[in-house]
Formats: C-alpha cells, sequence, structure tokens
C-alpha cells in the first residue's frame, strides 16, 4: 500500500485536492484559505504545494491528501485512498496483494528490461546496416551509444521473446514489462531501440525508433505502454545522465526528442533532458523544480512549442520557477539538427536564453496584427491573461510586463492594467457535510513538536508528540519564522507551560472517567484506588 500511496501523492498535488473543496490563493510559496471548520475572519488554511501537506491553524488540524479527503468526506483511509486513486488513475488492483511479493514482481520487471537492452545491444552490435544508421546516418560515437545504451530490435516476430523465455521469463513478466504487443509477439520489430531509464538509470521500458524515413506505414516512435514501472506522465528521459550536470551548473535544458538529448550530450551540453512523447505536465515540472528553479526550453517556435510554453508558463508561476526559452536555432528544426550543424551553435545557444513571458509576448506582436483593431484587442487580451499567471505578489515582475504590453499597444500602464478580461471560469467547489463541532487538535502540542523538530530547541524532558513533519515545518515557518534566538526561548517555556496543563487536564478526565466507570460497575477497591491516584494528581500541580 506505501507504493500506491507513493504513486498518487506524486501525481496529484496537494492544493488541487484541496482546491476541490476550499477555494484557494496564492501567498508567496503557499496556498491560503478559510477554514472548513473554523469561523476565521482571515484565512487560516494553509497548503503548502513544496511540501505536500495542509494545516488548518483555527484548529490546528493537519496532514497530507489523504487525511484530507478523510476529514472532508468523514470517511475512512481506504475510501480516501479508492477515491484519490481513481482521481490520479492509479490502479488499486495493481498495488494489491501483500508488498512483498509486489516488489519481488517489479525486480523482476527490471531484471527482464535489463536483459532486454542487453540483448539489443547485441544485435546492434551484429548488424552492419544498423550500426551504419546509427554511428553515420545519426552521427552518434561509440561512448554516446554506450552512454545511453542504444540497440537495435530485430524484425521477426518474437526474437526478443524466444531469448527471454530461454532464459527463464514468463509471458507475463514480459507482458507487464511492457515488451509484448496485444498478439503476445515482439512490440519492437526493426527499430533502433533507446532504452528509458529512471533516474537511477535502471531501464523501465523502451522508445524505438524506424530506420528507414521513407516508411510512412508505421510511426515513427514506438513506445512502451504505461506498466508499474513506466508512467508517461512522469518520466523525464535523460536524466539519468542529466542529473548531476543538472545540480552542478543549477539549470536544465528541456528539448522536445529524445534524439535532442542524446546530440546535446554528445555536443557538451549535458543538461539536456526531455518530455518525450507527451507535453509537459506539472509532474515532470515538479521534479525539475526539486533540482533547479532555472529551467530552459528548447522547443519549436512554431504553434505547438508557443502553447507548450504558455502551458508551462502557469504551471511555473505556482512552483516559483523561471522559466526561459531557447530559440536561435539558426534555421535548424531541432536542436539535434543544429548540433548536427555545429555543436558549438548549440552550446551557444543554450546561453542565450530569454524570459519565458517576454519570448512569448514577442510571439503575440506578430501573431496579432497590431494595426488592426481586432489584431490590438487579442494582444492586449491575450497578454493580459497571460501576465495575470504571474503571482499577484511579484509586483516588479508584473509591471515590467505589464509596461512592455503597454507600450507595445501604445497606451498608458493605467488604461493596459484598467482593461477588464473574463476571469478563468470560476471553479465549482465540491460540496460537503462540513461537521462544525469537530474535534480541535491542540494547537500547543503542535507548536512544541514545531519548536523542538524544526527549531532544533531543547524541550527538556518533555516527550514531544509525532506529527507529520512537513506540517511542522509549515507551522514554523508561519508562527516563528521572524522570532529572534530569545524570543524563541521565551515562546518555548510558555508552550511547554501550556502543553504540562493540557496534559495534566487530560489525565484528570481520563481519571474522572474511569472513576464513573468504576463506580457504574460498583467496584469499590477500584474507585478508592483511582480516588488516591487523583488526590495525588491535583497536589502536583
Ligand atoms: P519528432 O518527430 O520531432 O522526432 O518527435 P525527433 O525527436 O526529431 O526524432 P528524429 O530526429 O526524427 O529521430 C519528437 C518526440 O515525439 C515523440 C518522440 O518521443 C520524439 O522524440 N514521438 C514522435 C513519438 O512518441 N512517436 C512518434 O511517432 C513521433
Ligand atoms: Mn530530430
Amino acid at each position: 500500500m506505501e507504493d500506491a500511496k507513493e504513486e498518487i501523492r506524486a501525481r496529484l498535488a496537494v492544493e488541487d485536492v484541496v482546491g476541490q473543496y476550499i477555494e484557494l490563493k496564492r501567498a508567496g510559496r503557499n496556498f491560503k484559505g478559510h477554514s472548513p471548520w473554523g469561523t476565521d475572519r482571515t484565512p487560516s488554511f494553509m497548503v503548502s504545494p513544496d511540501k505536500g501537506i495542509w494545516h488548518d491553524f483555527s484548529s490546528n488540524k493537519g496532514g497530507d491528501i489523504f487525511t484530507f479527503v478523510m476529514e472532508m468526506e468523514g470517511c475512512t483511509f481506504r475510501e480516501a485512498l479508492e477515491k484519490l486513486a481513481q482521481q490520479a488513475g492509479v490502479e488499486l488492483r495493481r498495488y494489491s496483494g501483500d508488498d512483498k511479493k509486489q516488489a519481488a514482481h517489479k525486480a523482476r520487471l527490471f531484471e527482464v528490461l535489463e536483459l532486454a537492452t542487453k540483448y539489443f545491444q547485441y544485435c546492434l552490435s551484429k548488424n552492419k546496416s544498423v550500426m551504419q544508421y546509427v554511428f553515420y546516418k545519426r552521427n552518434m560515437n561509440k561512448k554516446t551509444v554506450e552512454n545511453f545504451r542504444i540497440g537495435y530490435a530485430p524484425q521477426s516476430g518474437d526474437a526478443l521473446k524466444k531469448f527471454l523465455t530461454k532464459r527463464g521469463f514468463t509471458k507475463q513478466e514480459m507482458e507487464d514489462a511492457g515488451l509484448l504487443n496485444q498478439y503476445g509477439g515482439d512490440l519492437f520489430r526493426g527499430r533502433m531501440t533507446i532504452p528509458l531509464m529512471d533516474v537511477g538509470g535502471r531501464v523501465i521500458g523502451f522508445t524505438a525508433r524506424i530506420l528507414n524515413d521513407k516508411d510512412k506505414n508505421s510511426p515513427k516512435y514506438l513506445n512502451t505502454p504505461e506498466t508499474i514501472l513506466y508512467n508517461k506522465g512522469r518520466h523525464i528521459f535523460g536524466l539519468s545522465q542529466a542529473k548531476d550536470a543538472i545540480r552542478r551548473t543549477d539549470y536544465v535544458v528541456v528539448v522536445e526528442g529524445n534524439m535532442d538529448v542524446i546530440s546535446s550530450h554528445q555536443a557538451g551540453v549535458n543538461q539536456a533532458v526531455a518530455t518525450a512523447g507527451t507535453a509537459m505536465t506539472e509532474m515532470h515540472l515538479k521534479s525539475f523544480a526539486r533540482m533547479t528553479k532555472d529551467i530552459r526550453l528548447a522547443y519549436d517556435g512554431d504553434e505547438a512549442g508557443i502553447r507548450a510554453a504558455e502551458r508551462a508558463i502557469s504551471m511555473a508561476s505556482k512552483f516559483g520557477i523561471y522559466l526561459s526559452v531557447i530559440d536561435d536555432y539558426h534555421g535548424c528544426k531541432d536542436a539535434d539538427e543544429l548540433i548536427q550543424k555545429d555543436p558549438k551553435l548549440w552550446q551557444e545557444a543554450v546561453n542565450s536564453y530569454r524570459p519565458a513571458l517576454e519570448w512569448l509576448l514577442e510571439k503575440y506582436e506578430s501573431k496579432y496584427n497590431l494595426r488592426t483593431e481586432k489584431g490590438f484587442q487579442e494582444y492586449a487580451t491575450e497578454t493580459k491573461k497571460l501576465i495575470d499567471q504571474i503571482d499577484p505578489e511579484d509586483t516588479v515582475l508584473r509591471e515590467k510586463y505589464e509596461r512592455i504590453a503597454a507600450e507595445r499597444l501604445g497606451i498608458s500602464l493605467e488604461a493596459y492594467r484598467a482593461k477588464k478580461v473574463e476571469a478563468p471560469e470560476k471553479k465549482k467547489l465540491k460540496k460537503v457535510n462540513v461537521v462544525k463541532n469537530t474535534t480541535f487538535e491542540s494547537k500547543a502540542e503542535k507548536s512544541l513538536a514545531a519548536l523542538v523538530k524544526i527549531g532544533k530547541l531543547d524541550a527538556e524532558g518533555i516527550e514531544v508528540r509525532d506529527y507529520n513533519e512537513g506540517e511542522l515545518s509549515l507551522i514554523f515557518e508561519q508562527q516563528y519564522q521572524k522570532f529572534s534566538p530569545d524570543e524563541l526561548k521565551r515562546e518555548l517555556k510558555s508552550i511547554m507551560r501550556r502543553v504540562m496543563e493540557e496534559r495534566a487536564t487530560e489525565e484528570r478526565k481520563e481519571l474522572e472517567e474511569e472513576i464513573r466507570k468504576a463506580e457504574e460497575a460498583g467496584d469499590d477497591a477500584k474507585v478508592g484506588e483511582l480516588m488516591q491516584k487523583m488526590s495525588k494528581l491535583l497536589r502536583k500541580k
């Protein structure tokens, strides 16, 4: 189940799950809204996308997406899991069975894919004409072919299947690894194979290209379908080879195709990765954002490239990313073609990136004819929609682009700002029967835990309760960020006092309840014993 939980968490953004029930507004790196339980006048409900958690400062409840759905729907964990699995497109069936069995099955799939990779590599080494294609037509050198583990899938319908069967793999295993087609034969035939790897470099699937561009009957690339190991919306091609360079130089170059990645690495630009075969998703962006905030898109300047950049911009503003665009291809159609022409040109292009917004505003300028009234209006509307994606708190950046757009239109900044564009359609929120007299959690307990676990203060022997670390760090950020060391110490003292009082009250209430029960049962001996305990407790105070 841990696997399923992880997968769902990775696919769903906490602000989207919460956003179905509560109206959220951006507040710096976090989101804010009104508590569903409280009567807060100012928004006291916070969501942290970075940490994947929520915390409600009016009831002191908090947790992850699962606990949130449990709270809102008043359901069990299992029900929340099922609900979110459905939203995430995760098949729980795949994760059922015990974790050990699941892990063993996964290990087998990694093994079969590793063996298939080696088999394809071997087949390449035995086939002169495919070697010709790889080394001369695509211009890969030996190191590149080894690094990316390029291979060849033979034409015969079941060569791989036969080989793997001999090595003891079952048809089911091959199928689960995505190596077979719907008829049970080899999926990849007569194609150059490029393994898809996870961050650790383990093979999780393949993309395979036809060798003859004139062949119009089959798709140029054939990819592994979604499997337990390969998730299209999350996979980043080339990441295992690029991650060190990305961390070291603190930027990533996102190109369009797998071949662009491979050529780029050969040309010494090792920061190149691709979200090949699919548009960039939020999950992709999140993975990038964890490594660097400097993301450079090397997409086509055509309509599809513009749309990709637009989508990325609206997502990027959520994660505090600096999005820029590389667009100087010297007339070539993609990075690979430019590199074939001259690797130096690509190296230069990567360093002459421009802010994506600036680039888009320019694209709009040539897309809409500002001399016509229609084009003028469209330019104003579209640029405004774009600029509205910028975090409202980033007033400086907003003004920069508002000024650019206003200037192009030849109008004042004020007039531009005053232009109304239809706000994006308001979401319908889910209706829930919120329990108003919900049990509130102790603010003191959580604050104490935050001071000790996150603030690293010493609670002098008082036991601290266990809470989600992400939630604690959010509490710490919100409550204590600006405290001086002295103020923190004073706060700790007073919180400790409060916690002790609360715990004593709790203990007293529990005792009272026990005494009541013992009295009801007529157990006089027990009542006496408990009364003694009670008097001790009261004296301690
Ligand atoms: P392109 O058609 O731009 O291919 O598709 P490319 O990367 O330039 O490849 P070459 O240079 O012709 O060999 C871009 C990406 O879209 C996906 C692939 O991931 C490819 O890298 N794609 C394209 C497919 O998945 N299937 C296709 O049939 C075509
Ligand atoms: Mn290409």
